[in-house]
């Protein structure tokens, strides 16, 4: 049978690790898959120099690349162009794996469903948490259960930053400069430090769980540019620290979505959320409190996510199957952020 095709849009920090992963681990894959498997092109505008990049399968044509692939994924970031060529490949009959939780904040609902129209997989591991599987568990562990709430560290650029600025003393701008230098940070780290990042998986998070249409819009945001060294300091006086909290909930006034510097005690399980790492909890209703914690940025990490996906989808064509589609028929009203 013929090789799965694969195409792969974006050759950055993540983009970069999973054309390693997908070529380092061939062999090994398509035991899992039960198919072979081969990278058809790797779109990107910039010249890529890494080892494991075979320089012919670059193309600028990105268009034209996902009209010939079985399963594209989308690791450009951003809402346009990644909108028209998510929606292209999904038309040609491809899934897609992204990673691209701004475009998904913004169009998830009109993505997931022309996916579902066109019988095809749109899988999103690597937009929420890295490496952390909490898109899985939402889809599918917690599918008999009624989510409450949720309540998460969904950005490693923050946690890093305020990490550095309560363990070590170091000024907002040098731990921000670590962390883009980690490979933390977006492209322009301003979403980052502004929580718009945060957000942007705060409503995807919210989606999911409350199965309605959350969007980026509807999150309350704040970021972390006017947390001071006094600030901190402060808050470790009364043996707090403070952390960039994202926090959906569903109560009987409706769902709300709100991104806040939040004030957590030392002992806090959330308080030993260290470093780029990214921790959520959910609140659910018969299953009670469950932690999920990992590495929530970074190129390897969130290339594990997107590879797990990818074999996800290859076994789904394998099988001539997909995933149930995400459902939001739930019409819930937003109701006003809890200020406690
Ligand atoms: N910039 C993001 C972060 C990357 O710092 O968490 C992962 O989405």
């Amino acid at each position: 049978q013929a090789p799965i095709r694969i195409a792969l849009l974006g050759a950055g920090t993540v983009g970069s690790q999973t054309a390693r992963l997908l070529v380092e681990q061939h062999d090994e894959l398509v035991h899992r898959i039960g198919r072979d498997y081969k990278i058809v092109g790797i779109a990107t505008l910039d010249p890529v120099s890494d080892p494991w990049i075979d320089q012919s399968l670059l193309t600028r044509d990105t268009a034209e690349l996902c009209t010939r692939a079985d399963i594209v994924i989308e690791l450009i970031g951003g809402i346009e162009p990644a909108r028209t060529f998510v929606l292209k490949a999904i038309e040609s009959g491809a899934s897609v794996v992204t990673a691209n939780k701004a475009l998904l904040a913004k169009h998830g609902p009109e993505i997931y469903k022309v996916a579902q129209e066109h019988g095809v997989d749109i899988f999103f591991e690597a937009a929420v948490g890295g490496a952390i599987p909490i898109v899985r568990p939402l889809r599918e562990s917690f599918a008999g259960d009624k989510i409450n709430s949720m309540l998460g560290i969904v950005n490693g650029t923050t946690n890093y930053i305020l990490d550095e600025m309560t363990t070590k003393g170091l000024d907002f701008d040098i731990a921000l400069r670590e962390a883009q230098e980690k490979g933390y940070a977006e492209a322009d780290p301003t979403g980052d430090i502004e929580g718009y990042d945060a957000a942007n998986k705060a409503a995807i998070m919210a989606t999911l769980a409350f199965h309605t249409q959350v969007g980026i819009d509807d999150v309350s945001v704040e970021g972390i540019t006017k947390i001071t060294a006094a600030d901190i300091a402060s808050a470790a006086a009364e043996h707090k620290v403070i952390k960039l909290l994202a926090v959906v909930d569903h109560t009987d006034a409706g769902v709300s979505a709100r991104v806040y510097p939040a004030l957590i005690d030392e002992n806090h399980p959330l308080a030993s959320v260290h470093g780029s790492f990214n921790a959520v909890f959910i609140k659910a209703k018969e299953a009670d409190d469950i932690m999920l914690y990992g590495r929530g940025a970074g190129g390897a990490p969130t290339a594990s996510a997107v590879v797990g996906d990818v074999v996800m989808a290859a076994r789904n064509i394998v099988s001539g199957t997909t995933a149930t589609g995400i459902q939001t028929y739930n019409t819930l009203p937003l109701a006003p952020a809890d200020a406690s």
